[in-house]
């Protein structure tokens, strides 16, 4: 385990100027898909397991929470306000971490189509101690929001998904992890880098690491959120802020500038909407579950995993990496004893009414 972030390695002036604590287990492991390689010829594929970024909760969060909580902590607040939809694992991996700090976690929750994920997400939510809030529109979003800052002391608020620039700091530094294991041998360098397009901290992250580290890969986001969330201009503009942030507390980060040219964004898997299963993802999801082990969710993953595969079977050149951002922990234990009759009851009023199967 990395005893400080690779990007205080790189500018240890950094060190004490930008808050950090350690979160998760990294680096992560890189390897070729060999499964897949010989059941479908597709040999020049390789993944980085961010799945298993924590014991706790891995996936892609773990990241940006060890910036973003040691600011919380530093600053001296108690609560950790954030947003996502219903079965949001952002939501989920800050309630998990926060805890570990000694925070609370307060979630304003939106709607989103309803399936056992969703519902296992959100008792994990509770059971890891969340104050959990449904919000059904801006407005209703807008007073519980007013409510809560006017009846606590300490909160620390972050936007949805994490992706802050503060947050963006962990993919700066996966960016640089990811260079140590190409220096190293354990992968050869990407042509192209494949993940899912949520919020786009994950992407803007990685833009800036790679291009600190000197690595040429293309990153490729996959949309899996409405375009007005999830675009290219999004990400370059949240890149350069990251860049300002890094520069406001060392001379010695080149004034990097990016533009939406520097991604390629994929909107061909995103379906009928977020959180809404396609066709392809299913079909994804199976594949490599059944080639390598691997377990890719509906929402995010097996969307980017597929956009992946349609192109590497239409004869995309590799080395292609593709960036597993699910959490693979598998938290079931966690689930006994908490039922749906620990929710909140207008959150348990709306399970109902939306339907869809229970756990
Ligand atoms: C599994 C998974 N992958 C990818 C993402 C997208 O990350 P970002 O919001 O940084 O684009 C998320 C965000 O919630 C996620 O849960």
């Amino acid at each position: 385990m990395r005893a400080r972030p690779w990007l205080f390695e790189e500018h240890p002036e950094l060190e004490g100027r930008i808050p950090w604590t350690s979160l998760g287990d990294l680096p992560t492991p890189v390897h070729r898909l060999e499964g897949l390689c010989e059941s479908e010829e597709l040999c020049e594929i390789w993944i980085k397991r961010d799945d298993r970024s924590s014991s706790h909760y891995g996936g892609n969060k773990v990241r940006k929470l060890e910036f973003t909580l040691a600011d919380a902590k530093r600053r001296g607040k108690r609560y950790v306000l954030t947003f996502g939809g219903l079965g949001s694992n952002h939501c989920l991996a800050t309630t998990i971490h926060s805890r570990r700090l000694g925070l609370r976690s307060i979630l304003v929750l939106h709607p989103q189509p309803i399936n056992p994920h969703v519902r296992r997400n959100l008792l994990l939510d509770v059971k890891f101690g969340a104050e959990v809030h449904l919000a059904r529109n801006s407005l209703e979003r807008a007073l519980i929001v007013a409510w809560i800052k006017l009846t606590r002391r300490g909160i620390y608020t972050l936007p949805l998904g994490g992706s802050s620039p503060l947050g963006a700091l962990g993919f700066v530094d996966a960016g640089l992890e990811l260079a140590r294991q190409v220096d190293s041998g354990e992968l050869p360098e990407p042509r192209e880098i494949y993940l899912a397009l949520g919020t786009g901290g994950t992407l803007a992250g990685l833009l800036v690491g790679l291009r600190l580290a000197g690595l040429d890969s293309r990153l490729v986001g996959v949309r899996v959120t409405p375009e007005r969330i999830g675009n290219a201009r999004r990400v370059a503009d949240l890149a350069n802020r990251v860049v300002r942030l890094l520069r406001s507390r060392s001379d010695s980060v080149p004034d990097l500038r990016f533009s939406p040219s520097d991604l390629e964004v994929i909107h061909g898997f995103y379906g009928p909407g977020y959180g809404a299963p396609t066709r392809e993802a299913v079909e994804a999801r199976e594949l490599l579950l059944g080639t390598d082990g691997v377990e890719l969710d509906l929402t995010y993953t097996a969307k980017a995993f597929a956009a992946l595969l349609a192109k590497a079977i239409a004869g995309a050149r590799g080395p292609l990496l593709f960036w597993d951002t699910f959490n693979s922990v598998d938290l079931t234990p966690h689930l006994e004893g908490v039922g749906e009759g620990d929710l909140p009851p207008r959150v348990r009023e709306f399970l109902r009414r939306e339907g869809g199967p229970s756990l």
